[in-house]
């Protein structure tokens, strides 16, 4: 194998997608700890000093008040070089968080354990389900109550509509949680001394098979639950099959608790050989195998304002194929220009670096003078094709937006274009008004006070924005439809996009059904390949 093969065959690089809460950054964490990246040893509150370490660049755009950063961290461990990319949650959750996925090669999904699947976790999923990518399934929390573990797995399967297949079965759950048991070895697994999560531990493997060993381990009354579960479960479960969990039909299920560590490690061991090495992309010239190309990446996010005095940005691209190396000339597809990517840049850990390397697999950010849009592609030259672009998703909130004072009509302009070329927000408008007012979409409503705080530091413009009550848009799949003749329900919008797409916005899921039912052959899209 070539060093190149191999450098690209170990890279892992996944998404962790959860419901805020369910403890993906603890896992995140745990993760790093175990690939040596990080030393919770000695710190009262590992996690909170931890995540401060991880997410300083994220804290410093806060202060600015502009934070909407998906992060990666590159780590090493067994032989994998892993990129984790950060999908924000909590009021971070933006397109940003969807378009993340795209360059992930799989997904891990942490469901708390008490809790079940929860609306984000099932968006972030449906995101991944439509790209085919293979989805781990993490219940984490076992520490604490949980609820029946049949019950949880059952719930994937029919909320989210995947098979699952459970590669370690929980040992009781809460104050009774003893470990878990590995179906892959048939042996229970037991933790100790991770000191309340801060260290490493130790992890004891003991034969279930071994009747006195495993009754002396967690209890008599615990092996014969287990042993019936086990049971159960070989009847009922689908076996595992890695070519179904690639397809991403058929997700590998696993237990534990990332707050004491229980679990983290084996479940790391067996997702890095269950998953995927970078993938093959599709392009307009046919599939791109990563080994076999040059260097060719493409832009899935753009991050404005790094340094507010100079208005940069940062594109962050997904390596596809080759290998990057400081300083190349490449080609810029979309531009139908030669550049050089300037200050290539990636997280390591818990600081950003200047990269003078980087292979298939890998992120990296680099300095963006404002010409690259989301989905561009970069090749190297004489290569010219353009990887498949990166969907628009559906904003959930809307508002009307007016400028304050009319003289300014032209940085509104500028800077709205601006921001939505940069995918922060998407711009619509309704056929009777100019561009003095339009509606933008957003998919996390903090994205409204980021225009607004971006509108008027860097364009010097006041707007007023006014909440519409819209939840749900869509596009029209038929071309040929003509947008007047639609009959919908009173409390639905038609407006059209930059490029000139007819989209409606409705209040309810149940006025899309209306305007389905009385517009026969009328096809609506969630998504927008255009
Ligand atoms: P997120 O990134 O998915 O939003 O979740 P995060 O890791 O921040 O975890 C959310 C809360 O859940 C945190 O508690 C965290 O300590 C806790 N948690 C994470 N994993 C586990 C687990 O395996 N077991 C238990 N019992 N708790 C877990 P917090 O009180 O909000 O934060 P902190 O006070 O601990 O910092």
């Amino acid at each position: 194998m070539s060093d190149l093969a191999k450098e690209i065959n170990k890279r892992r690089t996944f998404a962790i997608i959860s419901h805020p809460d369910a403890g993906k950054t603890t896992l995140t964490e745990k993760f790093l700890l175990y690939g040596g990246q990080i030393n919770l040893a000695g710190s009262v509150k590992g996690k909170a000093t931890a995540r401060h370490a991880v997410s300083d660049w994220m804290d410093i755009e806060k202060e600015r008040g502009i934070s909407v950063t998906s992060s990666v961290l590159q780590f090493n461990y067994g032989g994998y070089c892993i990129n984790i990319l950060d999908t924000p949650g909590h009021q971070d959750f933006s397109e940003d968080t969807y378009r993340t996925l795209m360059a992930a090669d799989s997904a891990v999904m942490v469901i708390d354990g008490a809790k079940g699947v929860e609306p984000q976790t099932r968006k972030l999923f449906k995101v991944c389900a439509r790209r085919g990518i293979p989805i781990f399934t993490f219940f984490n929390k076992m520490d604490r109550d949980a609820r029946d573990t049949f019950e949880l797995v059952d719930e994937v399967e029919k909320e989210l509509g995947i098979a699952t297949c459970p590669i370690n079965w929980p040992i009781g759950s809460g104050k009774n949680f003893k470990g878990v048991y590995d179906r892959t070895t048939g042996e229970i697994v037991e933790f100790a001394d991770t000191l309340k999560g801060t260290k490493e531990g130790t992890e004891t493997r003991i034969k279930l098979d071994d009747v006195e060993a495993s009754t002396a381990a967690i209890g008599e009354e615990a092996r014969e639950q287990l042993l019936e579960e086990i049971e159960l479960l070989d009847g009922a479960a689908a076996e595992f099959d890695q070519e179904l969990v690639n397809k991403g039909q058929l997700s590998p299920v696993f237990f534990g608790s990332a707050l004491t560590n229980f679990g983290v490690e084996i479940f790391l061991e067996h997702f890095l050989e269950m998953t995927m090495s970078p993938l093959p992309r599709v392009s307009n010239e046919g599939v791109i195998d990563p080994v076999e190309k040059n260097f060719s990446a493409f832009v899935f996010k753009i991050q404005a304002n790094m340094n507010k005095a100079h208005r940069d940005r940062i594109a962050f691209m997904r390596i596809c194929s080759g290998k990057f190396e400081a300083g190349m000339n490449v080609w810029h597809v979309q531009g139908n220009k030669q550049v050089r990517l300037l200050q290539p840049q990636q997280m390591m850990a818990d600081e950003r670096h200047v990269v003078d390397e980087a292979f298939a697999g890998d992120i990296i950010g680099v300095f963006d003078p404002g010409i690259y849009s989301i989905g561009d592609t970069i090749c190297t030259p004489p290569d010219k094709f353009q990887y498949a672009g990166i969907p628009t998703f559906a904003p959930e909130h809307f508002a009307r937006v007016r400028l304050e004072d009319s003289l300014k009509r032209k940085q509104f302009v500028k800077g709205i274009e601006q921001i939505a070329q940069e995918g922060a927000i998407q711009i619509f408008q309704e056929s009777n008004y100019g561009m003095e007012e339009i509606i933008v979409g957003v998919v996390g409503v903090l994205q409204f006070e980021v225009l607004q705080y971006r509108l008027k530091n860097e364009y010097n413009v006041d707007i007023i924005l006014e909440n519409l009550p819209y939840e749900f848009i869509r596009w029209i799949k038929n071309t040929d439809i003509d947008l007047d003749t639609i009959n919908g329900t009173s409390d639905m919008k038609k407006v059209r996009d930059l490029k000139g797409n007819p989209l409606l916005l409705f209040v309810n899921s149940w006025s899309i059904g209306m305007t389905l039912d009385r517009n026969d052959g009328l096809e609506l899209e969630e998504y927008s390949e255009n």
